[in-house]
C-alpha cells in the first residue's frame, strides 16, 4: 500500500474526495520520454541482420548456433559476426532463441533448472533457407534478413509464430561515447532525476508475428481489457499510435481502471488465440519493457523494445490453451502447493490497532458464525516501520497474541517491506549495514531512499548470499515476538522509493557484480519475494515444534517464476464499480500467463464501499484465487458485521460458499501445481474454438465446472448469462437447468443475496458443506459428491486431499486423489493412495447428489451392500435428482454405485 509520500496525511483527505484525478501521470514515464522507446519503437533498424548460412552448426549442449551478421554502413564501419545466435528445442512444443553479446546481463532464476531439451534435426537447407525438426513440429530459419518461423505441426502450411516477419528486430550495440554515430546525450533526465546511463544505448526490438491470430492475452500488470486492445492501428487516415503496453514494475498511487500503464509486476509473456490454435511468447528480459499489438487481416504483429539485456525468446505452439500453459510451465514453473489455510478467508486492514482489536475482529468472526483463517497486521504493528518488530504500546504480546488465534486454527500474517531503516540500533539495519548488503549509488556508496520509516535502504536481493541471509531472519529467535502460525506479506517490492524516478529506483543504482539496476528492476520483487518465503521454508526445517510447512508469503511485486514462490494481489485499488469490474481481466491475465493465486482486495482499497458494493464484492471475491479484504487507513471500519444483519448475512453465505467448495478449490489448486493450469479461467480455456467469447471478460470459470457471472453494475434486478458450449448447465444454487445449444444466453433475475454461479454438466464437484470457523475446523468433516450430468448421462471429476500444509505430499507421496465417473449409470470411485496415512473415518462421503437424470432412480446397487437411504424427485424441467444420504462410503476406497431406474 502507498499513500501519497512525506505529506501523506495532508493528502489523503483529499485524495478521499477526488479520487479519479489522483492519479499522477506526470510522476510516470511514457514511451516519448524514454529515449529506447523512441530510437526503437516502430522504427525499422538502421543494419540488416543476416543470419550467417556457412556458420549454423549443432553445439554439445543441443543448441544449434549461428552468427549474425550486421550489415550495413555506419561510422564505425561494417560489422561481422557480431552477434550469437543459438536455437534451442524443448520437449512438448517449446522453442527457445537467443541473440547476444558476450558481457550482456542474462536473468536468473527464473528458468527451471532442469529443462528437457530435446534434439533439432536439420531436415533440409537451401541457400536461403533451413529447415529443422524436433518431435511433431519444425522451426524455418531464413537467411537474409533474418526471420525464423515456428511450426506446431510439421505439415502444416502456415506458421503458428514468427520472429521478425515485419523486420523490426533490432540489436544495439554497446559503443563508445561520442562516436559519430553517438550524437544522443547519453545521461537521460525525467523531471528532477538523471539517469547516467554509463553504457549509452544498449536496447533491443523483437518482432513476433501470430498469422490468423485475432486476440491476444498477456502481458500484465495492468487494468485494463482482457484481449488486449491494438496500439498501433493503420487506417485510411494512416498510422496511429497510442500508448504501448510498459513493463516496468511501479507503485503506481491510485491507478486507473483502465490504462496501458505497467503497475506493480511484469510478466513478458503473451498468449495468442485463433479458432483451431493456441500459441505464446515469452521474452526472459527484466529490464523496462514497451510492446505494441497490431491486428490486421493478416494476423496479429507484436513489437516488444526493451532498454537493455540479451534476446532470449520462447515461442509455444500450443495447440490447447492448457498445452501452452503447461508448455510456459515447463519452462518458468508451476504454482506453489498452496497451504489450505491460504485459500479461506483473509481479513486485512491498515491497521488492526492493538491487541484487543485483533481480538475482537477473531471474537466477532465467531460470534457471527462466519469463516475466517487469517487476520492480517499492516505497517502500523511494527515499532516505527522496522518490519519485525513490535509496536511495544498496542502489541505487548504478540506471542501470546498469535496463540489464541492458533488455538482457534486461524493464522495470523504480519507485513514485511524491502526498505530497511537506517537506524543502527535497528539490527536488521547494523548487520547488513556492516556486511555490506545494500544497493549502492553508481559512486559505489550505499543508496539512500525514502520510504515508510523515513530514510532506508534498500537489500541487494540479486545476491545469493544476501538472500540466504535474509531467510534465516524468520526463525522466532531473530523475529522476536513472532510464532510459527505467522505468515509474511511484502509489499512495496518493485521497490518503492518514494523520492525516486518514477517512485522507484535509480537505473544506475549498482548490484551485486557491479550489474546495473536497470538490468533486474523487474526481478527485484521476485528475488525479494522468494528470499522471504524461503526463510519460512528454512524456520520450518528449524523448528522442533512441528513438521516443516509450505511458505506463504503475499507479494505485490512480481515476475515470471513468481507462480514457484507465493501468491499476489492487485494492488491498490479502489471502492468503486469500474475497479470491481477490471479486477476479473487482472485475475484472468495472470492465471492465464502462469500467475494463477492472484485476487484484488475485496471491498477496494481506497475509498468507503456502500453495502451493495461490498456485498456484490464479496460475491465475486469468493472467486478470486486468493480473497482477501483490505481497506485504507483512512477508509471507515467495514468488517462484515458493521453493515447490519442483512448485509452481513450476505457476506456470510458469500464467504460459507467458498468454503463449501475448499475441496475443489483445493483440488484445482493441485492441478496448477501439476501442470499450470489455471485457477480461475476464461471461457475459451475451456471453450477454445468459442470465437465469441474469446474477449468475454464479465463472466468466468472457477475451475472447469463452474460459470460465474458476477453482477457488475448497481441496481441489477437480472444478470445476463452467457452459456458457452452446447450442453447443460445447472443453477447451483436453485433448480434451474439450461440447455446451451437451445439457450446460448439466458438472463437470470438476481436479488441482493447471490450471484448466477452455473455447474456445468458432465462434470463432479467434491464439497463438504458443514459452516465452519476456518479450513482447520473442516478437517475432519465428511464430502458431498455433487454430480452434474451432461446430456448422455455421463459426469467425471475429482478430488486431491492432502494434510493441506506439509511437504509430505511430495516427500513420502502422502496424498488421496479420487477419480469418478458417472457413465452407464454407475457411479465409481477409483482412488489412489498408498494406504499408509488414510483413514477411512476422516475421508467418509455423507452426501451424493446426481442432477440432471433422464430417469427415476428406484434401486441402487453397492457391491456388497445396498443403499437404503436416497430419493429421487422430479424438477420442472423435468429431470431428476437423485440425493443418496448416508451412503456409508469413503473416499479411501474404491466403490461402485449401480443405479437402476425407470
Ligand atoms: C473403513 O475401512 C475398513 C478397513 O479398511 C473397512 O473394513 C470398513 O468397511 C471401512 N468402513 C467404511 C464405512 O467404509
Ligand atoms: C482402486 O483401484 C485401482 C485400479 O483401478 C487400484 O490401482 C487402486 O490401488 C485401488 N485403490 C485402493 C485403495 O484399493
Amino acid at each position: 500500500m502507498r499513500s501519497s509520500g512525506a505529506i501523506a496525511v495532508a493528502l489523503s483527505v483529499l485524495a478521499l474526495l477526488g479520487q479519479a484525478l489522483a492519479f499522477k501521470a506526470n510522476e510516470f514515464k511514457t514511451c516519448s520520454q524514454s529515449s529506447f522507446c523512441q530510437r526503437l519503437r516502430n522504427v525499422p533498424p538502421e543494419h540488416k541482420f543476416v543470419l550467417r548460412s556457412d556458420t549454423v552448426a549443432a553445439d554439445e549442449t543441443g543448441f544449434v548456433t549461428a552468427k549474425i551478421a550486421v550489415v550495413g554502413e555506419s561510422a564505425e564501419g561494417l560489422y561481422h559476426d557480431d552477434l550469437d545466435f543459438a536455437l534451442a528445442a524443448y520437449g512438448d512444443g517449446v522453442v527457445r532463441l537467443k541473440v547476444s553479446q558476450p558481457g550482456r546481463f542474462e536473468v536468473p532464476e527464473v528458468l527451471m533448472d532442469d529443462l528437457k531439451q530435446v534434439p533439432l534435426v536439420s531436415v533440409s537447407k537451401t541457400g536461403s533457407q533451413q529447415t529443422l525438426e524436433f518431435l511433431d513440429s519444425k522451426v524455418v530459419l531464413t537467411f537474409d534478413p533474418i526471420k525464423v518461423e515456428v511450426y506446431g505441426n510439421k505439415k502444416s502450411t502456415s506458421p503458428t509464430v514468427v520472429f521478425n516477419e515485419n523486420g523490426l528486430f533490432d540489436f544495439e550495440r554497446q559503443r563508445k561515447p561520442g562516436g559519430a554515430s553517438g550524437s544522443e546525450s547519453w545521461p537521460e533526465t525525467f523531471g528532477s532525476h538523471s539517469d547516467s546511463r554509463p553504457n549509452g544505448p544498449m536496447g533491443l526490438s523483437i518482432d513476433v508475428h501470430f498469422p490468423g491470430v485475432s486476440h491476444v492475452f498477456g502481458i500484465p500488470e495492468r487494468a485494463t481489457a482482457f484481449s488486449l486492445k491494438p496500439t498501433k492501428e493503420l487506417s485510411s487516415k494512416g498510422h496511429t499510435l497510442h500508448e504501448p503496453y510498459r513493463l516496468y514494475n511501479l507503485d503506481v498511487f491510485e491507478y486507473l481502471h483502465d490504462h496501458p500503464f505497467g503497475l506493480y509486476g511484469s510478466i513478458p509473456f503473451i498468449t495468442a488465440k485463433k479458432s483451431g490454435s493456441t500459441s505464446g511468447a515469452f521474452w526472459l528480459n527484466a529490464a523496462e519493457m514497451y510492446v505494441d499489438v497490431r491486428k490486421g487481416g493478416e494476423g496479429t504483429s507484436t513489437q516488444w523494445v526493451s532498454e537493455s539485456g540479451v534476446v532470449d525468446l520462447f515461442f509455444f505452439v500450443g495447440p490447447e490453451p492448457k498445452d501452452v500453459t503447461r508448455q510456459y510451465a515447463a519452462m518458468t514453473g508451476t504454482t506453489q502447493m498452496p497451504q489450505l489455510f491460504s485459500l479461506g478467508y483473509h481479513q486485512c486492514r491498515w491497521n488492526y490497532k492493538d491487541e484487543e482489536d485483533v481480538a475482537s475482529v477473531d471474537r466477532n468472526f465467531d460470534l457471527h458464525g462466519i469463516p475466517c483463517d487469517v487476520i492480517w497486521l499492516d505497517i502500523e504493528h511494527t515499532d516505527g516501520k522496522r518490519y519485525m518488530t513490535w509496536d511495544k504500546a498496542h502489541f505487548p504480546t504478540p506471542e501470546k497474541m498469535q496463540g489464541a488465534l492458533e488455538e482457534k486454527g486461524r493464522k495470523m500474517v504480519t507485513i514485511v517491506d524491502p526498505h530497511i531503516k537506517k537506524d543502527d540500533s535497528y539490527p536488521v539495519f547494523k548487520e547488513a549495514s556492516g556486511k555490506g548488503y545494500f544497493v549502492k549509488k553508481k559512486d559505489g556508496t550505499d543508496f539512500d531512499g525514502w520510504c515508510w520509516p523515513g530514510s532506508s535502504m534498500y537489500l541487494d536481493m540479486l545476491d545469493p548470499e544476501i538472500r540466504k541471509w535474509w531467510a534465516t531472519l524468520f526463525v522466532p529467535q531473530a523475529y522476536k515476538g513472532s510464532t510459527e502460525s505467522l505468515y509474511i506479506w511484502n509489499d512495496m517490492n518493485e521497490p518503492s522509493v518514494f523520492n525516486g524516478p518514477e517512485i522507484t529506483m535509480h537505473k544506475d543504482n549498482l548490484h551485486h557484480g557491479g550489474v546495473e539496476h536497470r538490468e533486474v528492476h523487474n526481478i527485484y520483487g521476485y528475488l525479494y519475494h522468494m528470499a522471504t518465503a524461503d526463510g519460512l521454508v528454512y524456520r520450518g526445517q528449524k523448528s522442533k515444534a512441528k513438521p516443516s510447512d509450505r511458505a506463504f508469503v503475499l507479494s505485490r511485486a512480481f515476475f515470471s517464476g513468481t507462480q514457484r514462490v507465493g501468491p499476489i494481489w492487485t494492488g491498490d485499488n479502489t471502492a468503486d464499480w469500474d475497479h470491481l469490474r477490471v479486477s476479473i481481466p487482472m485475475c484472468l491475465t495472470l492465471g492465464v500467463s502462469g500467475l494463477t493465486f492472484s485476487g484484488a482486495d475485496v471491498g477496494g482499497f481506497f475509498g468507503n464501499p456502500d453495502t451493495e458494493l461490498l456485498t456484490r464484492w464479496y460475491q465475486l471475491g469468493i472467486f478470486y484465487p486468493f480473497f482477501r479484504a483490505h481497506a485504507h487507513i483512512d477508509t471507515k471500519r467495514r468488517e462484515p458485521w458493521v453493515h447490519g444483519e442483512e448485509t452481513m448475512s450476505r457476506i456470510r453465505s458469500a464467504i460459507q460458499l467458498r468454503y463449501s467448495l475448499m475441496p475443489y478449490l483445493y483440488t484445482l489448486f493441485h492441478q496448477a501445481h501439476k501442470d499450470g493450469t489455471p485457477v480461475m479461467r476464461p471461457i475459451w480455456y475451456e471453450f477454445p474454438n468459442q470465437e465469441a467469447a474469446y474477449s468475454t471478460q464479465d463472466a468466468f470459470l472457477f475451475g472447469q465446472a463452474l460459470l460465474v457471472s458476477p453482477v457488475l453494475e448497481p441496481g441489477a434486478k437480472s444478470v445476463r448469462v452467457s452459456l458457452p458450449g452446447d450442453d447443460l448447465w445447472y443453477d447451483l444454487l436453485g433448480e434451474d437447468v439450461h440447455d446451451a445449444k437451445v439457450s446460448p444466453s439466458v438472463d437470470v433475475a438476481v436479488t441482493m443475496d447471490s450471484i448466477p454461479v452455473h455447474l456445468r454438466g458432465g462434470t463432479i464437484v467434491p464439497r463438504r458443506m458443514r459452516p465452519r470457523r476456518n479450513t482447520k475446523a473442516m478437517t475432519h468433516d465428511p464430502y458431498t459428491i455433487v454430480v452434474a450430468l451432461d446430456k448422455v448421462q455421463e459426469a467425471r471429476g475429482s478430488v486431491y486431499v492432502d494434510d493441506g500444509s506439509s511437504f509430505d505430499y511430495k516427500e513420502k507421496r502422502k496424498f488421496l486423489r479420487s477419480t469418478f465417473v458417472f457413465k452407464h449409470y454407475r457411479l465409481e470411485n477409483d482412488v489412489y493412495h498408498n494406504g499408509l496415512y488414510f483413514s477411512n473415518a476422516s475421508t467418509m462421503v455423507e452426501k451424493i447428489v446426481v442432477r440432471g437424470l433422464t430417469k427415476k432412480i428406484s434401486a441402487i446397487d453397492a457391491g456388497r451392500m445396498t443403499i437404503k437411504y436416497f430419493e429421487c424427485t422430479q424438477d420442472k424441467s423435468g429431470l431428476w435428482t437423485l440425493v443418496i444420504k448416508k451412503p456409508g462410503l469413503s473416499l479411501t476406497e474404491n466403490w461402485s454405485l449401480k443405479m437402476r431406474g425407470h
